[in-house]
């Protein structure tokens, strides 16, 4: 699908964004392992998330979904029946990496695979742990998907130390501790989204942190909840900086999830100079939860280094946006994550910008974006990566003229609403 942007002269209105996909995620694969019928509302329509659905749909759980509802029918950690088709984890990182800990467990083999884009990226991070866990594990040139499973029954608690801040392998090791009788430890070299473990508490599990250290007590009572999805702050980061770049713009986004392990977001627009702020908040089943005003102003720039790197990983794309348009431009270091997500993603922002006659020095694990460049319209491309067709869509806002944003589809992997909002916010 090609979509066409035309320039915004200001952006205004109140949002609602879908739920957040991390959380999505975790409470699905959760609510299917817990004793009894979870809700979970606001539950995310991204196709992401709806790739965690059919795994569990096809490992003999009951799902029914009445709008944005999302009623699990667990039965309990050893209710998982051997799946009659390949489970299809889609475009979704996070679906195969952290099913793959609950399915080295289970006591049948299964085989999960994605799209062209997840078949590309790297599963010997979850690989390695799983298998000091006695899980057997077969994949493509022993690393990429599809993953065949060989469930090991059960599984040996580990103490592990994780070599990239990474919340998904994170969640994998402590998934597949769900089923090791004993503690499983996880520790992180910085603290990564910690929704896995707000989560696993809130079901029930025996689960305590301590800095980066993680501790879960294997073979839980998993007991099914009624939980409200907050929502996607990486989703609201689009319009945040819509309203960053577009002159006049003043908007409020409703419910969004400002867990500190994903906030620092915030932190860094604001110590840029960013005029935002958050004019609620609350605590919704262990997530705090805020609405955000967000109103236009010049944006000095910065650097984007080390930990602040991986806390903002999903967000890069869309900051590139903003350095661009920044006073003093954007310094992004220590990336080199970017390069294996659904697309390598230093490239393809780069591709955009230079389609847009913007300016970027690539480097191997960054990019260096002077400030103060003035956005022409281009045909852009999405590479088939969410986070891209977003990001550009938002550029597409501040050029000189029409752009277009060819296979805009992609959006739907983790926001279907996009175009829509965009739309209805531009006036
Ligand atoms: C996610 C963790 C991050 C992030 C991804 C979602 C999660 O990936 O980029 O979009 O929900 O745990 P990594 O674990 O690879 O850093």
């Amino acid at each position: 699908m090609r979509q066409t942007v035309v320039p915004a002269t200001r952006l205004s209105g109140t949002l609602t964004l879908p739920g957040d996909k991390s959380i999505s995620h975790r409470l699905g694969m959760l609510a299917s392992l817990a004793e009894g019928t979870s809700i979970i509302r606001n539950y995310s329509t991204g196709a992401d998330c709806h790739s965690t659905l059919g795994c569990v749909q096809a490992l003999g759980i009951e799902v029914d979904e009445e709008g944005t509802t999302v009623k699990i029918h667990g039965k309990g950690l050893d209710g998982w029946t051997a799946p009659t088709r390949d489970l299809d984890a889609g475009n979704s990182g996070s679906t195969i990496r952290m099913m793959s800990g609950l399915l080295a467990a289970q006591s049948f083999e299964s085989t999960i695979f994605g799209d062209e884009s997840l078949s590309r990226r790297p599963m010997d991070r979850v690989m390695k742990p799983l298998s000091l866990m006695g899980a057997k594990i077969d994949a493509r040139e022993n690393r990429f998907p599809p993953l065949t499973i060989h469930g090991a029954g059960k599984l040996t608690p580990i103490d592990y130390t994780l070599p990239v801040a990474s919340a998904q392998v994170k969640t994998c090791v402590l998934f597949g501790g769900i089923f090791a009788e004993g503690e499983t430890i996880v520790r992180e070299p910085m603290r990564s989204r910690d929704h896995s473990e707000i989560a696993l508490k809130g079901f029930g599990a025996d689960l305590t942190v301590v800095q980066k250290v993680v501790t879960l007590q294997g073979r839980p009572k998993l007991e099914a909840r009624e939980i409200t999805v907050p929502s996607d702050l990486s989703g609201a980061a689009f319009f945040l900086v819509a309203a960053l770049i577009v002159p006049g713009s003043d908007l409020i986004i409703r419910g969004v999830g400002l867990n500190p392990t994903r906030s620092a977001l915030l932190d860094f627009m604001l110590s840029a100079g960013a005029k935002i702020k958050v004019l609620k908040l609350e605590s919704v089943n262990g997530e705090p939860v805020g609405d955000i005003q967000v109103q236009y102003a010049p944006v000095k720039g910065g650097v984007i280094e080390g930990d602040l790197t991986a806390a903002v990983i999903d967000e890069i794309p869309v900051l590139a946006v903003l350095g661009a348009a920044s006073e003093e431009g954007l310094i992004i270091q220590n990336a080199q994550e970017l390069r294996i997500k659904e697309t390598d993603r230093i490239a393809t922002v780069a591709e955009n910008f230079s389609r847009m006659g913007i300016a970027v020095e690539v480097t191997p694990d960054g990019m260096v974006i002077p400030g103060k460049q003035k956005f022409k319209a281009a045909n852009f491309d999405s590479f088939g990566d969410h986070r891209i067709a977003m990001a550009f869509a938002v550029a597409a806002l501040a050029a000189d003229g029409p752009s277009t944003m060819e296979n805009a589809e992609a959006a739907s992997v983790s926001f279907p609403e996009f175009w829509g909002l965009l739309g209805q916010i531009a006036g």
